[in-house]
């Protein structure tokens, strides 16, 4: 395994092409289980993740074929997955539920257990499917949904964003018209839901609280352009401010991370849309600031831990509340290692931002704290190790390579004892 060293760099400059969004990605990957065609998604980014899925698919029986960055997949022989470790290996395998449900009448997967980032149930995805009218049995730690569907009013207890894509896509080919009420609203269900209308579906109301879908009979090839990465965005607008940088950048979403920028400028930094892309500039010393996470359009649980790090070095005292995952502190104890004056309790953390922080060997625990830990690193006397890549390779698309054009002392090195 490989770590990173990342030392104390100077303000980042330059230009950063944002890649297209992994949570887009993945639930548009597993959608493409809906049809028997060919469908075709252009600017995949190079991640473990996506990795993880080409192999679930691969075991349902899909084609995956790779054309310069685009994939085309083909479920033209779907099955039930053949190993239930591709499953157990990331937490978004649980979204193959719905199509295989929809297209075959029978889906089993392993039930997937806690995280890094706390306990994540599936309940109410499964509520839904059973309203639906799936049969649901647990069995050998796994879980079989069967039957033929048909539409249905569904009320979820929380704005799920996984069980609002695995709903919308299990509704699609259900007979009859099917409401989801107390949807989520992020930006990737507004694209989930565009793609699969661009497929044939009847989806309204994709980026409200109220989906209705009129189920159809079948779904037809498509090529599908995903959207851009807000989180990997809103990532490299902290590391503008973490350096007192400043940053193009391309293909960048505005409207979508509305919440962070705003949060951003009124801490002192100059965000603005440009044709080019978003220009974000830190001259001037930050002030501190309070978030709390929501779901969209809300603060993203997603940019938490890159806020935390922002703010570690700060001035004045800066509260962060994450009622998304209120156990999503991990990175903390880390950031403490390198310096940082925090106290965490019961999901809220209070920063009291320093100077500067210190270089230290660090461990990520999962995926946007190694990205905190990364950020912090660039403002850490000396040299910070940063240790379990895999994390950060599972949804940052050549983090490193992108942070060395703009300037920043990140290389990727191979462990000791490799
Ligand atoms: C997605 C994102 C993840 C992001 C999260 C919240 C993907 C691949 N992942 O995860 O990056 O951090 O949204 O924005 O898009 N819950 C239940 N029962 C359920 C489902 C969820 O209690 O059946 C709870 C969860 O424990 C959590 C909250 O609802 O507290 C939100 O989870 P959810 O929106 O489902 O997150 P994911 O879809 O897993």
């Amino acid at each position: 395994m490989a770590h990173y060293a990342v030392r104390e760099s100077p303000p980042l400059r330059g230009e950063i092409p944002i890649s297209t969004s992994k949570n887009a990605v993945l639930p548009i990957m597993c959608g493409a289980l809906l049809t028997g065609e060919d469908v075709r998604i252009e600017r995949v980014p190079e991640l473990t993740d996506v990795k993880t899925l080409c192999a679930l698919l691969a075991s349902c029986g899909c084609s995956v074929k790779k054309e310069g960055d685009a994939l085309v997949l083909n479920a033209g022989a779907l099955q039930n997955p053949q190993d239930e470790e591709d499953v157990r290996k990331m937490r978004a395998s649980v979204l193959v539920l719905g199509p295989l449900l929809s297209r075959l009448g029978e889906a089993r997967i392993p039930l997937p257990g806690g995280c890094a980032i706390g306990q994540r149930p599936i309940d109410q995805h499964l509520k839904g499917m059973s309203a639906l009218g799936a049969k649901v049995k647990f069995d050998h730690g796994g879980v079989t949904l069967s039957g033929r569907l048909r539409g249905a009013v569904i009320y979820l207890d929380m704005p799920s964003v996984g069980a609002t894509e695995n709903l919308l896509m299990a509704a699609t080919l259900a007979s009859g018209t099917t409401r989801i009420e107390n949807a989520a609203k992020e930006p990737e269900i507004v694209d989930l839901a565009a793609f699969l209308n661009a497929m044939g579906a009847r989806i309204c109301g994709a980026g409200t609280s109220t989906i209705v879908i009129e189920g159809v009979r079948a779904l037809h090839a498509v090529s599908w352009q995903p959207i851009s990465d807000r989180i990997e965005a809103g990532t490299f607008l902290v590391a503008a401010g973490i350096t007192g940088g400043e940053l193009l950048l391309r293909h960048c979403p505005f409207a979508e991370l509305e919440a962070v920028i705003l949060k951003l400028q009124s801490m002192g930094m100059d965000i603005t849309a440009t044709p080019d892309g978003v220009l974000a500039k830190c001259g001037c010393p930050l002030r501190g600031a309070d978030i709390t996470t929501q779901p969209y359009p809300g603060f993203p649980t997603d940019m938490q831990a890159q806020m935390t790090a922002l703010f570690a070095t700060t001035p004045g005292i800066s509260v962060v509340k994450d009622t998304i995952f209120p156990q999503r502190f991990m990175h903390c104890s880390e950031l403490k290692r390198m310096g940082a004056d925090i106290k965490v309790d019961n999901g809220t953390a209070v920063i009291s931002g320093v100077e500067t922080l210190s270089g230290a060997p660090v461990m990520a625990s999962d995926l946007r704290a190694s990205a905190a830990l990364v950020l912090a690193a660039l403002k850490a006397e000396g040299t910070t190790e940063i240790h379990r890549l895999y994390h950060i390779d599972r949804g940052y698309e050549m983090i490193d390579e992108k942070l060395l054009a703009i300037g920043a002392a990140v290389e990727r090195l191979p462990d000791d004892d490799n």
